[in-house]
């Protein structure tokens, strides 16, 4: 009977509609929130990835990739314009598919939004390093990567960065509007110099073999060629669902949310075409191979040495880069302009992990508000009314993971819940469309019945498409969701004990403190 646990869609959008919430969000300020949550680390850091696993056919990855996320994207519209509420993802599986595949989804959301920050923590670093690199202080290796590379341990500003964040959000800060309007300039201008400056310099040869990994990898190994990398830089677009969470907050979501997600994947898919081409036309972006001309999988041991042993021979290639667009700057003679990119990461990257740790915050309330999670782990503190417990556990846990492991395999595991998490819309949206076709459909993806199934085929395909062991995280992670669902949310779920909440202030509020008091009709 779990299938049943349904939650109605009219309870859901009754909650909605009872919320104080004010709705201040146009077209403009929607497309600046994704805009702001998408470019980070993936066009910053890892570019030189994609260039390890695809050569110069990584122009082709970003184009899968942005495909995958555009389908992806007009899914996510249909769903965001008839139930504008928060939790995202797994509220739509919670009112189509039921309560333990919404569990599933929001598990895997998890993966998602606090890797991902944990992936940005890092890419911050490389930057991070690199500027004091440049100002005449190195840091020594053993304090800037973990232990995957030889004579690393730790990579402390990764730590450092995931723990000051958690911080700010533990005492309450949030970005307004007008910082991300600010973050969105710096990150535009800085892409938009590096375009500028890389364009004109490009030379035809550099993209000359195109292939070199062909599309899947030459022999065997999983994640390597243009689609793997596309697998990878998938991450690169990794954030523009955060426009359908704040479908509450949004004037005229119907017309709104699908104007934000489609506009700013669009804006960002032609900057990192642009950029891709700038950077592999100037510096050249071929894969270093090892002794027997075998192609390197990115994050190991054997890569880290291997591009180890070409920097002290003093011939650092574009694929070793850990700050990759400033290198590329600094290679073509402008090393200020490189610098400047760097400091525009080192502004810009921290707010990237603030939204992504912020969404993390946000899916654990609207999880526990269901009774699926404990509601002391979203205590909120009674000065700075803020989750301070859950917050500070993801943090923890975030600051860890970015202390220890290569910025890829971060991005890689991160996709892999957000690639199972698009799979679930374009699910529920074709059951919504045959169990309730009568519901009205604010906005209606086009064509649907071609759309969606490319969704599958996409988020299956990049997912398969993923090196062997981020793949088996997915499962695993979901095998222990499992678990920890039947021995707690089975049991206390709201559904499950048939209490229907209507919150009558802000539905993404916190539980409030002891004793809890969501008012139940
Ligand atoms: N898309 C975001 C980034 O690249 C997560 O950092």
């Amino acid at each position: 009977m779990i299938f049943g646990r349904v939650k109605s869609l009219d309870a859901i959008l009754a909650t909605a509609e009872k919320k104080s919430l004010t709705r201040t969000l146009g077209p403009i300020q929607l497309t600046l929130l994704g805009v702001g949550a998408i470019i980070g680390t993936g066009i910053f850091v890892l570019t030189s990835e994609a260039a390890q696993k695809a050569g110069p056919g990584m122009m082709w990855s970003f184009v899968i990739a942005g495909l995958v996320c555009a389908v992806a994207a007009l899914c996510y519209s249909e769903l965001a314009s008839m139930v504008p509420v928060s939790g995202s993802a797994y509220t739509y599986t919670y009112a189509v598919m039921g309560e333990l595949l919404a569990w599933m989804v929001g598990w895997a959301l998890i993966l998602e939004y606090a890797v991902a920050a944990s992936a940005v923590s890092v890419g911050w670093s490389g930057y991070f390093v690199g500027l004091l690199a440049n100002a005449g202080i190195e840091l020594p290796l053993w304090l800037t990567v973990g232990t995957y590379a030889p004579g690393g341990f730790i990579n402390l500003p990764a730590l450092v960065i995931a723990l000051l964040v958690t911080l700010l959000l533990m005492i309450g800060t949030t970005e307004s509007a007008r910082v991300n309007a600010v973050l969105v300039a710096i990150k535009v201008t800085a892409l938009t110099m590096f375009i500028v400056l890389t364009l004109p310099m490009m030379k035809g040869q550099n993209f000359d073999p195109f292939l070199p990994n062909g599309w899947f990898g030459n022999g065997g190994a999983t994640g390597l060629g243009a689609v793997g990398a596309a697998a990878s830089i998938f991450f690169a677009y990794v954030g523009f669902d955060a426009v359908s969470t704040a479908a509450e907050e949004t004037k005229n979501p119907q017309r709104n949310v699908p104007i934000g997600l489609i506009g700013s994947l669009g804006i960002c898919t032609i900057f990192y075409l642009l950029v891709a081409a700038g950077a592999i036309g100037t510096v050249g972006a071929q894969p270093i191979v090892g002794a027997a001309g075998e192609v390197i999988q990115p994050g190991t041991t054997v890569f880290a040495a291997q591009c180890q042993s070409l920097l002290a021979a003093g011939n650092e290639p574009l694929v070793c880069s850990k700050e990759a667009l400033a290198f590329v700057l600094r290679e073509i003679g402008y090393p200020w302009f490189g610098n400047l990119i760097g400091l525009a990461a080192f502004l810009a990257l921290p707010s990237v992990i603030l939204i992504m740790l912020f969404g993390q915050t946000r899916i654990f309330f609207v999880m526990a508000r269901d009774g699926l999670l404990p509601q002391k782990l979203s205590a909120i503190h009674p000065r700075w009314k803020t989750p301070h417990i859950v917050t500070m556990i993801t943090g923890v846990a975030v600051a860890i993971f970015a202390a220890f492991l290569p910025v890829g395999k971060l991005a890689d595991i991160s996709n892999s819940g957000t690639l199972f998490a698009f799979f679930m819309v374009a699910i529920a949206v074709l059951v919504l469309r045959r169990t309730q076709p009568a519901r009205h459909r604010p906005f209606r993806t086009p064509f649907i019945w071609i759309v969606a199934p490319l969704t599958i085929l996409g988020t299956v395909g990049l997912f398969f498409n993923l090196p062997l062991e981020s793949q088996l995280v997915l499962p695993v992670w979901g095998g222990i969701g499992l678990v920890v669902y039947f021995l707690y949310g089975y049991r206390k779920s709201h559904v499950g004990q048939g209490i229907v909440e209507v919150h009558e202030d802000d539905p993404d509020a916190p539980p409030p403190p002891v004793p809890p008091a969501p008012s139940f009709s």
